[in-house]
């Protein structure tokens, strides 16, 4: 296949922006370029010079359009896209109102297809390249998910999720069916292609110690999976994990406990946390995702981004659909920001892109992989009009530089701010 160059401004991370200054952790190149062969990033730098070095190569020319390494959703569930934006309820009657009845649904294969190949079609209209998703207890919703992705060339990570207590009847399997099903599909699913596989017990409330434990034995005879899991998202359910698990320390200790606190552990929300909870992820290096269209919309809390980060914690960040009020990273990295400026801080636009990029990236142990512009990565991008809108334009307009230009769609912007998104080095959003 012909190399193909794409030109327009580029924005590329050395650094983590929360550790590092913007000025050295952030390049931006204004005409900028990106050589992809094979579907791998090849070259990063000036639009002029790669054109020198590589006459025969492709041209796109997206002009003054930004871009950037496609956006990474650390967290989120894909059975539940039809039920976003449900009305009125906190965690747990969410829950059951709304989302086990839906995620019911999911033991049609045809059902688990069409809203796998909906959701991922609707996170490449948004730029989002990698989504990392729950999926429910039906094996097949594994399958259907992970297959839909991988038509589409998509680098995804997913797993069953397991309950065997309060939940449905129709919603619950048992220890040792998920234990089968998920080494099962492991042995299916992971590495093969560019599916990553998450063991996935939904969290500490809809497990019995038992099944707990035996995700965990899975987990240390998988130690190149992920795992995933719910952690201190309501106070409500923090008060009923204590009453299920009445000799944990914490609620993080329910899942340490069982084998379930390790480095390759994600772990959502991670809102109310205690200070050793804190401590043990910190020295253990689980990653914490921040879900901040969800923990508004949900009603559950304002997480700590700069007292988290200040501790070294690797933080993901995660639209939690259908928890999560939207498909978008610019509208997840709005809230993040709005979040931020309710605990007092206010965060820059790069550390903004940063986290829904190769914040993320890193959260899933696949930097290098996805996630950033840097020679070798996969060429997964998303291309952003800064002037989408009439609103953004004006604004953006007035701009001094590129974060002042940037930071209104970061705001403001949806899919329509998308110019394009590139899977594995092939454009799929717009005829290029
Ligand atoms: N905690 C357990 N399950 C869920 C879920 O599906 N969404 C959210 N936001 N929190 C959860
Ligand atoms: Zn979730």
């Amino acid at each position: 296949m012909k190399d193909t160059l794409i030109f327009g401004q580029t924005l590329a991370f050395q650094a983590d922006p929360f550790q590092t200054p913007i000025a050295d952790a952030a390049q931006t190149t204004s005409h900028g370029g990106v050589l992809i062969r094979g579907g791998k990033i090849a070259a990063v730098g000036d639009a002029d010079t790669l054109r020198a070095q590589n006459p025969t190569a492709r041209i796109i020319d997206h002009g003054t359009h930004l871009i950037t390494a496609g956006f990474v959703d650390a967290h989120m569930h894909y059975p539940q896209t039809a039920m976003i934006a449900s009305w009125g309820k906190r965690l747990i009657d969410w829950l059951n109102t709304y989302t086990f009845p839906e995620e019911a649904r999911f033991a049609d294969p045809a059902y688990a297809a069409d809203i796998s190949a909906r959701t991922l079609d609707l996170a490449l209209a948004h730029g989002t390249t990698t989504l990392t998703s729950f999926c429910t207890i039906h094996p097949a919703s594994v399958t259907a998910f992970f297959d839909a992705a991988e038509a589409r060339r998509m680098a995804v990570v997913a797993g069953k999720t397991c309950m065997d207590r309060n939940a449905p009847d129709d919603l619950r399997d048992t220890a040792q069916t998920a234990y089968d099903d998920s080494k099962t599909l492991i042995a299916a699913h992971h590495g093969k292609g560019r599916a990553t596989y998450a063991i996935t017990p939904r969290f500490s409330p809809t497990s019995t110690p038992d099944q707990l434990a035996a995700m965990g034995a899975l987990w240390a005879e998988h130690p190149e999976t992920l795992m995933q899991t719910h952690l201190s998202e309501q106070l409500d359910e923090i008060d009923w994990v204590r009453g299920l698990y009445p000799t944990a320390r914490d609620y993080l200790d329910t899942y340490e406990a069982h084998g379930l606190l390790g480095a390759r552990g994600l772990y959502g929300h991670a809102i109310h946390l205690e200070p050793r909870e804190i401590d043990r992820l910190a020295e253990v290096g689980g990653a914490v995702v921040h879900c901040p269209t969800s923990n508004t919309f949900i009603g559950s809390g304002l997480f700590d981004m700069t007292g988290l980060k200040a501790r070294q914690i690797t933080v993901g960040l995660a639209t939690d659909t259908g928890g999560g009020s939207s498909f978008s990273m610019l509208r997840t990295m709005a809230a993040a920001y709005e979040v931020a400026q309710l605990r007092g801080h206010a965060l820059h636009p790069a550390q903004l892109m940063w986290l829904a990029t190769e914040g993320s990236a890193r959260a899933l142990h696949m930097s290098g992989q996805i996630g950033s512009l840097t020679v070798g990565a996969a060429a997964d991008i998303a291309v952003l009009d800064l002037a989408s809108t009439p609103a953004i334009a004006q604004r953006s307009a007035r701009a001094a530089d590129l974060w002042e230009a940037l930071f209104p769609t970061l705001m403001m912007g949806d899919d329509r701010a998308i110019a394009q998104t590139y899977v594995a080095g092939q454009p799929v959003k717009r005829q290029a």
